[in-house]
């Protein structure tokens, strides 16, 4: 069978999840459910970051320990990923026994190829982002003081450290770029010109840091937080015990990522799987981040969206689609709630719910509530289904390039050519005039519902799963390979009672 490895970021316990997390796990959600329909086996992975010293200052903010602030917060991730409806395999938290034995694992490897040694470290260190730099990559605020590259406070660190050797890897990272390795592209140039710059070795432990996997063999220092989280990837497939997860998933297929931890995934994390002798994944795709209303989103401004509250208010498929639709996949995109009620109410009310409720209320109402009567069909009808299986490879090939907006869009032409054939057709006008020819347009619209229906599951798993109970399509006939003429509905069989899958928002003051 065809494996699929995808995971998202795992996310700092530092604080609870917005609605950059929640953006991250419905992306990779919507591939891995994509993935899933074509027939693939998918180990979709996601998890919290739980480790360092941002995690642990909190802690002793909050007065707890840092394991309790871990507990609290990885529960709220993994709310949320229930909440809409992802449907990871995995949970990893980097607080577990499996992954700290992984952790001291690739150490060890490291180590024992001479890629790891101790020496003095000077030189900045946001906290924020977990991050060492350079003095010549900060930059300096209005008052003349340094901040890192993400406009994070640095303080100057003089420890002693243990270095790895990353200024060994900068051809083989150079040719690793060649591929497709960093998505989209103008992440992969920027990324590239980093590494033809030179690169630097890298600090990575820290000393007296408590929240932190020890160092093996040397109790002072604990394993630099970014070697720690990005281990995740390979101790959530067991890694290093044999075993079939490991086999059948590394190299991983897809590590989704926000714009920001690219170098991490892109520099740091190669460079440690080859310095392991272990595999590469085959692909890092970076997304944009979500503002809101055009400004990012921090405590201070007090405008952190909370993604739970949201789906509440809203609906979950709500959600889900407004934040897949609204942007290109790779950009930065705006959250605001009239942006969402506006895109919900045109797409998913207006055009997908108001043709779904009038053919189905239509079929039940004059054709036994069963699946109408398929009678010849003429060259309009013809037309309206040939255009699925004209446009499927096309539509497919946007998904497996993760333009998931354009898929979007791409499907609801369809929902609006479906919409058009049923507004010309009137079947309404045909109930007296010619019974059999409305059967055939009611069968047709049916026909391209369930299409429909199928091509949505991914962004809106709930609202499509009931329109395909709606038509009585059988559970496993749902994947893509029953978009196929082969399996067109089958007259007289019955439906079920339709109800309105998205009622309009009402829009809030
Ligand atoms: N713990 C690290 C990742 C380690 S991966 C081995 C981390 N955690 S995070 O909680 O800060 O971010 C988790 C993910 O959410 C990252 O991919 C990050 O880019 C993403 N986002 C954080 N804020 C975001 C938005 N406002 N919008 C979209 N995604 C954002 O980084």
């Amino acid at each position: 069978m065809d494996n699929f490895f995808i995971s998202t970021a795992i996310s700092y316990t530092n604080g609870p999840p917005h609605i950059g997390h929640a953006y991250e796990v419905i992306a990779a959600d919507v591939i891995a459910r994509f993935k899933r329909l074509e027939g693939k086996n998918v180990f979709f992975l996601t998890g919290t970051d739980e480790h360092g010293l941002k995690v642990q200052q909190k802690a002793i903010k909050l007065e707890i320990s840092p394991q309790e602030l871990a507990d609290q917060m990885s529960g709220n991730f993994i709310e949320m990923g229930r909440a809409l409806h992802c449907s990871n395999d995995d949970f990893i938290r980097t607080s577990e026994e499996r992954h700290k034995k992984a952790v001291r694992e690739i150490w060890l490897k490291m180590k024992n190829n001479g890629d790891i040694y101790l020496d003095d470290y000077s030189g900045w260190y946001s906290l924020i982002d977990e991050a060492f730099y350079n003095e010549d990559e900060l930059i300096k605020d209005d008052k003349g003081k340094f901040l890192s590259p993400n406009n994070t406070p640095v303080e100057w660190v003089e420890e002693q450290s243990y270095f790895f050797r990353l200024s060994s890897y900068q051809e083989k990272l150079l040719s690793l770029y060649e591929n497709n390795f960093i998505q989209p592209k103008s992440k992969m140039n920027e990324i590239k010109n980093f590494v033809e710059g030179g690169l630097r070795d890298i600090s990575i432990s820290r000393k007296g840091l408590d929240w932190g996997i020890r160092v093996p063999e040397d109790d002072d220092h604990s394993v630099y937080v970014w070697v720690d989280a990005l281990t995740n990837y390979i101790s959530a497939l067991k890694w290093p015990e044999k075993s079939d997860l490991f086999d059948n998933f590394w190299p991983g297929d897809l590590h989704l990522i926000g714009k920001d931890i690219v170098r991490f995934h892109t520099v740091f994390w190669p460079a440690f799987l080859l310095s392991a002798g272990l595999e590469l994944p085959k692909q890092v795709f970076s997304h944009g981040f979500i503002l809101n209303k055009g400004e990012k989103m921090s405590k201070s401004l007090g405008n952190i969206e909370d993604p739970m509250s949201l789906a509440k208010t809203f609906g979950v498929d709500q959600l889900r689609y407004f934040l897949m639709r609204e942007t290109p996949f790779g950009n930065d995109g705006n959250y605001s709630d009239e942006l969402l009620i506006n895109r919900v109410n045109a797409d998913l009310s207006n055009d997908l719910g108001n043709l779904s409720q009038r053919c189905l209320t239509m079929v039940k109402k004059n054709c036994d509530q069963s699946i109408p009567q398929k009678n010849k069909l003429n060259n309009v009808d013809q037309e309206l289904l040939n255009l699925v299986d004209r446009k499927k490879a096309s539509i497919i090939k946007l998904m497996s390039s993760y333009q998931i907006s354009s898929y979007i869009s791409e499907v609801f032409e369809l929902v609006s050519d479906t919409n058009k054939y049923f507004s010309d057709q009137k079947p309404w006008d045909l109930k007296t005039s010619d019974p059999a020819r409305m059967n055939t347009v009611l069968w047709v619209s049916c026909e391209m519902l369930r299409r429909i229906g199928i091509l949505l599951q991914p962004v809106i798993p709930i609202g499509s799963s009931k329109l395909l109970d709606f038509l009585n399509i059988d559970s496993d006939k749902r994947l893509i390979n029953f978009l196929s003429d082969d399996y067109v509905l089958e007259s007289g069989k019955p439906i079920k009672d339709p109800e309105i899958i998205f009622p309009k928002i009402d829009l809030i003051k």
